[in-house]
């Protein structure tokens, strides 16, 4: 059995929002209390889309600032940006041997960031999941909180373990690192060990507030598409009001969100926010219009994103405790990272 260990990241690009939060750092807060964290500022990962930021170390202290400001301990767990871990890189090259071109060729992601000049998007767009399995294994973690727009990145971050466990198998076995796992029925001699994705929820996948059937998106040109962890009071407010919805009023059980996206979608937020299940809110809205929900749901939003706000816009003004929290989680991460590449190394036979 391998230790169970969290581990996931955010890039430091652009504003977070509120598919990030619910998708992703609340469930990193959620998970501090009973397991060991790794929560990492994935700054390489920036540099995939576009390579010139301006602002970079800024939006790594703001990514820094939300997690803290959501409730993350960063002495407990810890917190760190990637580049500060140089073992993340070497290990993805090493997956970029151990990864098919075939596999990357399935990425959806891929196919969507590049867009239709596919000749020029970036090889590191391209070898992006490698890197993050590299991210996830340089601890050999566990268990992986994300959205689903995250859950193929992940299943091949499994396909890349287990190449490396079989295709390495008597070296691991040689050298005395590996442990027996099962995979399904199958017993495996293990060094890397199989992920397991947290996706669940009642929002996995935050959609647009102006169109249901694409995911919120800190890409999405129209601000009105989005909540931002930065909003205030009154732009949520206004988002929300303004959000798009259909003529019908709520219905009273989940079955009846079907082919209502939008509706649907303002239901998962709701229920996310209240850490309450679908079936919970529709007990209590169900029959009613959008003109009661909608309040109702600001209400919830300003009441759980103000303080966050409040705190993330202290901590930014205090730019030197930040870098300290960075600098403090960068040692510890890339002590635990060089265990694991001295291990691999060893393993490879260098
Ligand atoms: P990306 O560049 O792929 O958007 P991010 O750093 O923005 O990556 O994503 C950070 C985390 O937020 C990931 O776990 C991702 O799955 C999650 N996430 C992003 N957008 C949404 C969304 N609309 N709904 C739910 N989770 C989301
Ligand atoms: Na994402």
């Amino acid at each position: 059995e391998f230790k169970p260990l969290v581990f996931s990241g955010v890039q430091p690009t652009g504003n977070l929002h509120l598919g990030n939060y619910l998708g992703a750092i609340r469930k990193f807060v959620a998970l501090q209390d009973n397991n060991d964290c790794i929560y990492c500022v994935v700054d390489l990962h920036a540099l995939t889309a576009q390579l010139v930021h301006e602002d970079m170390r800024s939006q790594i202290r703001s990514i820094t600032a939300a997690f803290l400001a959501a409730g993350i301990d960063p002495k407990k767990h810890i917190v760190f940006n990637q580049s500060a871990v140089p073992q993340h890189a070497e290990l993805a090259w090493i997956f970029n041997c151990v990864a098919r071109i075939g596999w990357m060729n399935r990425m959806t992601q891929f196919k969507d960031k590049a867009g239709k000049d596919r000749e020029q998007a970036s090889l590191g767009l391209y070898a992006y999941p490698s890197l993050m399995a590299a991210d996830i294994l340089v601890y050999r973690a566990t268990h992986v909180p994300v959205g689903e727009d995250q859950k193929q990145h992940l299943e091949l971050t499994r396909d890349i373990a287990m190449k490396f466990n079989l295709d390495f198998m008597e070296r691991i076995r040689a050298t005395g690192l590996g442990i027996d796992i099962k995979v399904g029925d199958e017993p495996v001699h293990a060094y890397f060990p199989m992920v397991e994705p947290m996706i669940d929820g009642p929002a996995p996948r935050v959609m647009s507030l102006k169109d249901g059937t694409k995911k919120m998106s800190k890409s999405d040109p129209s601000d009105l598409s989005r909540i931002n962890l930065m909003d205030d009071a009154d732009a949520i407010s206004k988002k929300i009001r303004k959000a798009k919805t259909d003529p019908d009023a709520l219905p009273g059980e989940v079955d009846g969100l079907k082919g209502r996206p939008e509706a649907d979608n303002l239901v998962g937020i709701f229920a996310a926010l209240a850490d309450r299940t679908k079936a919970d809110v529709l007990g209590d809205f169900g029959g009613q219009q959008f003109s009661v929900f909608k309040p109702a749901l600001v209400d919830l939003a300003v009441e759980v994103l103000a303080p966050i706000n409040a705190e993330m816009r202290r901590l930014m003004d205090d730019p030197g405790h930040i870098d300290a929290v960075l600098r403090d989680g960068g040692e510890r991460a890339r002590e635990r990272a060089e265990k694991t590449m001295q291990e691999v190394r060893d393993i490879i036979g260098f």
